[in-house]
């Protein structure tokens, strides 16, 4: 027997069995046991997996917003066969979280990694929605630096842009063994919200936007010994996502400069502050403008209160709860919330979810570590 896998099923299975009070726990482990012993794998049963997501996702250490983990929805998509398949399920995904702007945490689940080794499917597309970036005859780039390499991807599979700022990348789906395909996604499936903001007309000129939907779609689900390469989930946004980081960041739309000048602030020696200011009017355009149009969007104050009650929690039940400080501060204003204030052990739990070598990396991985864990942003 492939004892461990059998090692791995083992502790999960009974603890799901304890947290759902579920009966025969001795006879689920013999059955997997026995399909173990004939298939070197074994299958989760929807309870496993439903429940398996929902660990993964309270095992987050850099997840600020795990008190929600509970109502993560499960799409069980394991019997696609093909990338047709795939594509559909990414639609219907899309449209039933975005669900009309009151978004619901959810995550579709392709079939898991093989007990050969086998990678079934996976998604090239570090995020199922975000914007190419287009390197100009002059070498500037416009659209979001991030996704340079995975555009330069796209457009090799035959992908065309309309080289503006925000042209939404197409997903990318690899069946293993065949080449690479891509579709565009339906711009009904795309909600996107304008930016404005309550106190400065010009802001609108700036002609910023962003998408309403965080999805990451290249980390690995691990269950209990089971991987899932392609199994992509959705939360809502926290403003500062946006307004600090794919916004603000010198290395992504590096908003700071041009909002700080419209501000007057920029060429003035005694404004140390400036980058302070222009952060805190591009958050309150983010905020302002996801609120008007009706899109579930968390601020960072509450954010932060939200993950102490997570804490809470979790010490009422029993568990302890890891986290990774640096990633849990918020990028703005942290000392004036809780959360800076407190430290945390930093150890990694399973179910969880792991980074993967990016699928166009043929580079061998590293055998004794199937999962790296980088700092990646
Ligand atoms: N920071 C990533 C982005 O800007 C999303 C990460 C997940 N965030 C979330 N709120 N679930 O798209």
């Amino acid at each position: 027997m492939n004892t461990d896998i059998y090692a791995q099923a083992e502790p999960f299975v009974l603890q799901v069995y304890k947290e759902l009070g579920l009966p025969r726990v001795e006879e689920r482990l013999r059955d997997i046991k026995k399909e173990i012993d004939l298939t070197n794998t074994y299958t989760h049963s929807k309870e496993e997996l439903e429940h398996g997501v929902r660990m993964a996702w309270r095992n987050s250490n850099r997840c600020i917003g795990r008190l929600y983990w509970k109502s993560l929805i499960l799409n069980d998509k394991r019997n696609v066969r093909d990338s047709k398949e795939i594509f559909k399920a990414l639609e219907e995904h899309l449209g039933r979280a975005i669900n009309n702007g009151k978004i619901l945490p959810m995550i579709t689940v392709f079939p898991p990694q093989r007990s050969d080794g086998t990678i079934p499917f996976r998604i090239w597309n570090k995020s199922l929605i975000r914007y190419a970036a287009h390197v100009q005859a002059d070498g500037q780039l416009i659209g979001d630096p991030d996704q340079l390499i995975f555009t330069q991807y796209c457009k090799k599979l035959g992908w065309k842009g309309e080289n503006t700022p925000f042209d939404v990348l197409p997903i990318v789906i690899e069946q293993t063994g065949k080449q690479p395909e891509w579709r565009n996604i339906h711009p009904d499936l795309v909600l996107e919200v304008t930016l404005e903001h309550p106190d400065y007309g010009w802001f609108i000129d700036l002609h910023l936007k962003w998408h309403a939907l965080p999805i990451i779609a290249d980390m690995v689900l691990e269950i209990g010994g089971i991987r899932y390469p392609a199994a992509p989930f959705n939360g809502w946004y926290m403003v500062t996502e946006i307004g600090s980081r794919n916004l603000g960041d010198e290395k992504r739309f590096n908003q700071l400069p041009i909002i700080a000048e419209k501000m007057g602030l920029k060429n003035n020696r005694n404004h140390p502050f400036w980058k302070d200011k222009a952060l805190l009017v591009l958050n309150e355009a983010v905020f302002y403008s996801f609120k008007k149009a009706g899109i579930t969007l968390t601020d960072h104050h509450a954010a932060s209160e939200q993950f102490m009650k997570f804490l809470q929690n979790e010490e009422k039940e029993g568990r302890s709860v890891n986290a990774d400080w640096s990633w849990i501060v918020p990028p703005i204003s942290g000392s004036s919330m809780k959360v800076f204030h407190h430290n945390y052990t930093n150890e990694v739990l399973s179910p969880n979810y792991f980074y993967n070598q990016s699928a166009w990396d043929d580079s061998k991985p590293d055998p004794t570590c199937p999962f790296h864990i980088s700092n990646r942003s």
